[in-house]
């Protein structure tokens, strides 16, 4: 049974009330619930909160937690986009819950909260990554070195080789661009985005020497032929990265080696 709860009370942007000389404003924040101890289906629950101009979707979702309803379940850490562990759909599009500010979203209208999609729910906003972390693991995500070549120092880089994988150091894990991906929605068994881009990130490192084992993983049937290029994974990466870039540089990579 879905049961939704309608807003008690409207958003209404641009309150008097100040704190600090922060203009504060009442905004909706429409969540999706699942509590799978008390109802079997998934739910909406709402609540009106005062925030402020500076203030994030993670503060309002922490005021709720904290002043409101105890019961409501979300996973964060840093609070600052450095863990990754807060992603989430805001309106509809996977963010970073801790990297929104409300004011930049229309607060005249509910704000809807849901988890990634894709990754089967556990609860509230918590899903299980445990298929998204597999995928991670598949494509050896750590330097591979040619024993025989041990240096007696560190493994030099020229900083131009370094340069042509910086883009993919940046990934955080937070999995926004996968559970953004129709083709991981549809087929949970396609390794996604995040894991390629890891794999990219070590594939085009002159250091390491596992590149050939990590394209003959991803030139499987659920490997990067999968991806159609939406760009949602782009569009989704709170780190900026070119995504869908370093996707179609693995598989020219594929095809160069004619495997
Ligand atoms: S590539 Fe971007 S969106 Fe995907 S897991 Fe890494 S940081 Fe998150
Ligand atoms: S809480 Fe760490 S990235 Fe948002």
């Amino acid at each position: 049974m879905t049961t939704t709860f309608e807003p008690t009370e409207t958003a209404d942007a641009g309150s008097n009330n100040e704190a600090g000389g922060i203009e504060s404003f009442t905004v909706t924040m429409q969540v999706r619930r699942y509590q799978p101890e008390f109802h079997e289906e998934a739910y909406w629950d709402s609540w009106t909160v005062e925030m402020f101009g500076t203030d994030r979707v993670l503060d309002a979702l922490h005021k709720i937690k904290w002043e409101l309803d105890g019961s409501l379940t979300f996973r964060r850490s840093c609070a600052h986009g450095i863990c990754g562990s807060d992603a989430m759909r805001i309106n509809g599009v996977n963010r970073l819950a801790c990297k929104v500010l409300l004011k930049d979203l229309d607060t005249s209208k509910p704000i809807t909260v849901e988890p990634i999609k894709g990754l089967p729910v556990e609860k509230d906003m918590i899903v299980d990554m445990e298929p998204f972390f597999q995928s991670y693991r598949e494509i050896m995500p750590f330097l591979i070195a040619d024993d025989s070549k041990e240096p007696t120092r560190e493994r030099l880089q020229s900083a131009e080789d370094r340069e042509r994988f910086d883009d993919t150091t940046k990934c955080i894990l937070c999995a926004a661009c996968t559970s953004s991906c129709p083709i991981f929605w549809t087929d949970g068994q396609y390794f996604g985005p995040a894991a390629i881009v890891n794999a990219h990130r070590f594939i085009f490192d002159s250091r390491d020497e596992g590149g050939d084992m990590r394209l003959e993983v991803l030139n499987d049937k659920e490997g990067v032929w999968r991806c159609r290029t939406t760009f949602n994974c782009t569009d989704a990466c709170p780190r900026g990265i070119q995504v869908t870039k370093a996707i179609a540089e693995v598989k020219q990579a594929i095809l160069a080696r004619n495997v």
